[in-house]
């Protein structure tokens, strides 16, 4: 039984249709969500991996695969063309051609070489590999948006079919003050994209100043570097209110929010909260998860070129096919 809330996804996801590639066609929940995403037509899904055994696999279950696409990786056509993109792209950083042969043939690589070379506008994989497995390609080969500005990720919390964004929860470990600002401008493009109007709050154990610490001065030094970045093209045009530091109280509560955070206009109402490193960021969305009752979407990258995002290994099919939706939204945005 899908959400309202992921039914929510599925149908923007459906109003522009992308291609996404599933990189792992070995795994039964990837084949079951390929198959319900094709049902919804979401989105053209692509699926590789072992043709006879998927075929085999769909056939057993009486699911069909006209809309589906299989790609057997060492028999593509295109595998060359591929292999040779690689090496271009990397051989500044020492690639051989060799390696970049062998390279092209992991899934997670083929599947990214994809989106590079047009044939695909997006990827989901993470069911049978690590983050790191799944990101390294994206951050190799797809590569930031904005040069200047890092790669990072969020997660789509929904509290009582209310919406809102967690971040860094999966990627940056211990950023930088530049870093966490690089994030919470992500963040706030990443709801826009979701159709949230960002109000960030840049959070902390300290409100404007009532503790003391070295990571309180950190968040709000990165809330004055945001500030000049939402202020800035192509930024400025969309919106964005930041404010830090703040407590999550003071951020979510306008009873709290009037007490120790008057003058803000974000706090009270923020929708896009900003933590200060992946300790916290992590710890926090899996206690949303199990103890506050919250939807949790992702992680899913932010401030690539192109969308790619990971799954946990523990994903459920109905996690895919969030996954495969978001993905879908995030390409009909880039
Ligand atoms: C994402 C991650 C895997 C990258 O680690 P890595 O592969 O060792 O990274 P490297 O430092 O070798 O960088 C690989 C490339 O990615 C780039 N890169 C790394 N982090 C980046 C970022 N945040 N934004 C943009 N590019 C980034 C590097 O510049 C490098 O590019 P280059 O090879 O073209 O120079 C690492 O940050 C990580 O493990 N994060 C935590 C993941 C995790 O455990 N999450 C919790 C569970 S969800």
């Amino acid at each position: 039984m899908l959400s309202p809330y992921l039914n929510s996804l599925i149908e923007k996801a459906k109003q522009d249709i992308k291609t996404i590639v599933l990189p792992e066609g070995e795994d039964a929940r990837v084949l079951e969500a390929a198959h319900l995403a094709a049902n919804q037509k979401m989105a053209r899904l692509v699926i590789l991996g072992d043709k006879k055994k998927i075929e085999s696999f769909f056939a057993q279950k009486g699911w069909s695969l006209d809309d589906i696409q299989i790609i057997e990786p060492e028999k593509s056509e295109h595998l060359k063309e591929y292999a040779s993109l690689l090496f271009e792209l990397r051989k500044a950083k020492g690639m051989s051609e060799d390696e970049a042969q062998k390279t092209a043939l992991n899934y997670n690589y083929f599947g990214t070489l994809m989106m590079k070379s047009g044939h695909a506008d997006g990827m989901v994989s993470g069911a049978n590999h690590s983050t790191a497995d799944t990101v390294r390609p994206a951050l190799q080969i797809i590569k930031s948006k904005n040069p200047a500005m890092g790669v990072s990720s969020f997660f789509i919390m929904v509290s009582k079919n209310r919406p809102f964004i967690l971040s860094d929860c999966g990627l940056v470990i211990d950023p930088s003050e530049k870093e966490l600002a690089d994030i919470a401008v992500n963040a706030a493009v990443s709801a826009v994209q979701f159709g949230i109007e960002p109000n960030v709050a840049m959070l902390s154990y300290s409100t404007k100043g009532s503790g003391k610490g070295d990571s309180p001065q950190k968040v709000k030094n990165a809330t004055a570097l945001a500030l000049q970045t939402i202020n800035s093209e192509p930024y400025n045009t969309l919106n964005i209110k930041i404010d830090g530091e703040l407590q999550a109280d003071a951020a979510l509560d306008m009873t709290v929010a009037a007490k120790k955070a008057p003058e803000s206009d974000v706090a009270g109402r923020a929708n896009v909260l900003i933590v200060p490193d992946l300790n916290t960021g992590n710890i926090s969305y899996k206690l949303l998860q199990r103890l506050g009752g919250c939807e949790a979407y992702g992680p899913i990258l932010q401030g690539l070129n192109a969308p790619i995002n990971d799954l946990s290994r523990g994903a459920l099919v109905e996690d895919i096919i969030g996954t495969i939706a978001i993905t879908a939204i995030q390409a009909q945005n880039k």
